[in-house]
């Protein structure tokens, strides 16, 4: 039976379920059973980037699955190599003929890449690219508060969603609280840490036991009370289930801020600060 996943609404009118599938390293025939699989168990919402390299196997396993396309949200992501306003359309068009869509639901500038300093133009294009049809939202990932006040200031258009690390090591309080001042709504990256050293956590084991639940479910749970939209990737169906199974309990104030407390100064995954780290 598929599990319904509640949704909430970005400042643009788009719909958006509070948990998604992550698909970095799901690729060819098993990224596309993956893909099909976490749709069946319920999973509307597919987390791409053109830097994947796994667009085509998105649009493969959306022609496989039984759901319709205008049921699904899905999302790609500009490399920070096309942020000239020219490149970036070339880019947005690349990314729907890979995935063969007419259209995606949320395109996110991948990174700033702030020394390069063309995000403003990369930022218009996505602007555009809305106009024209080939996006219903648009949005950015990795981008500090800084960067976002500047694409609104330059362009008059704010992103309706930041996709950015946050884990329990790295709960990026500060900016959370900033998108919320700002209508703008958080994805995490990352949600589970990679599953580097969470599932050993002795506190999340506690709590987990406590709810007769899972530390991934644990954990899950708590990003959607922080108001975080999570994108865990999982290839295998049972933990696609057990990660979306998170809406028949609660965790309560103290074992929130429990799990919050975990955080650590450096706890990103790799060094990753936006202000700095470059991708292309
Ligand atoms: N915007 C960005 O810059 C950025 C950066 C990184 C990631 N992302 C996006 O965020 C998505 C998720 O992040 P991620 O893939 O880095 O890491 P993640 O979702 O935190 O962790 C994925 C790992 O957790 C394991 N896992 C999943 N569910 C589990 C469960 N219930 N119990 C035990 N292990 C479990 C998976 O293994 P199995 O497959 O074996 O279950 C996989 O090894 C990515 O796929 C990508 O879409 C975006």
């Amino acid at each position: 039976m598929e599990t319904s996943i509640p949704e909430l609404t970005l400042h643009d009118g788009v719909t958006l379920p509070v948990v998604g599938l992550g698909t970095g390293k799901l690729r060819g025939n098993a990224g596309v059973n993956a893909i099909v699989s976490a749709i069946d168990a319920g999973y509307r919402l597919l987390d791409s980037a053109y830097n994947y390299e796994n667009e085509g196997t998105i649009g493969e396993a959306v022609r496989r699955s039984s759901v319709p396309r205008e049921e699904l949200r899905i999302t790609s992501k500009l490399p920070g190599r096309y942020h000239t306003y020219d490149q970036a359309v070339v880019a947005i068009q690349e990314s729907l003929y890979r995935a063969n869509l007419d259209y995606y639901d949320l395109y996110l500038i991948h990174w700033p890449n702030p020394k390069q300093n063309q995000y403003v133009e990369a930022w218009q294009a996505l602007i555009d690219a809305k106009k024209w049809g080939f996006i219903r939202s648009i949005g950015v990932s990795n981008f500090l508060p800084d960067h976002i006040e500047r694409l609104e200031k330059e362009t008059g258009v704010r992103p309706t969603v930041n996709q950015i690390e946050l884990h329990p090591f790295f709960n990026q309080e500060a900016q959370r609280k900033w998108h919320e001042a700002h209508d703008i709504k958080t994805q995490s990256w990352s949600p589970l840490a990679r599953a580097n050293d969470v599932f050993e956590n002795e506190t999340l084991q506690k709590i987990a036991r406590k709810h007769n639940k899972t530390v991934s479910q644990v954990i899950l749970r708590w990003h959607y009370q922080l108001g975080a939209i999570s994108i865990p990737r999982s290839s295998n169906p049972r933990r696609q289930l057990e990660n979306i199974s998170i809406f028949d309990f609660s965790l309560d104030d103290a074992d929130m801020n429990v799990i919050s407390g975990l955080a650590r100064p450096d706890g990103r995954l790799r060094n990753q600060d936006p202000a700095v780290y470059e991708e292309f």
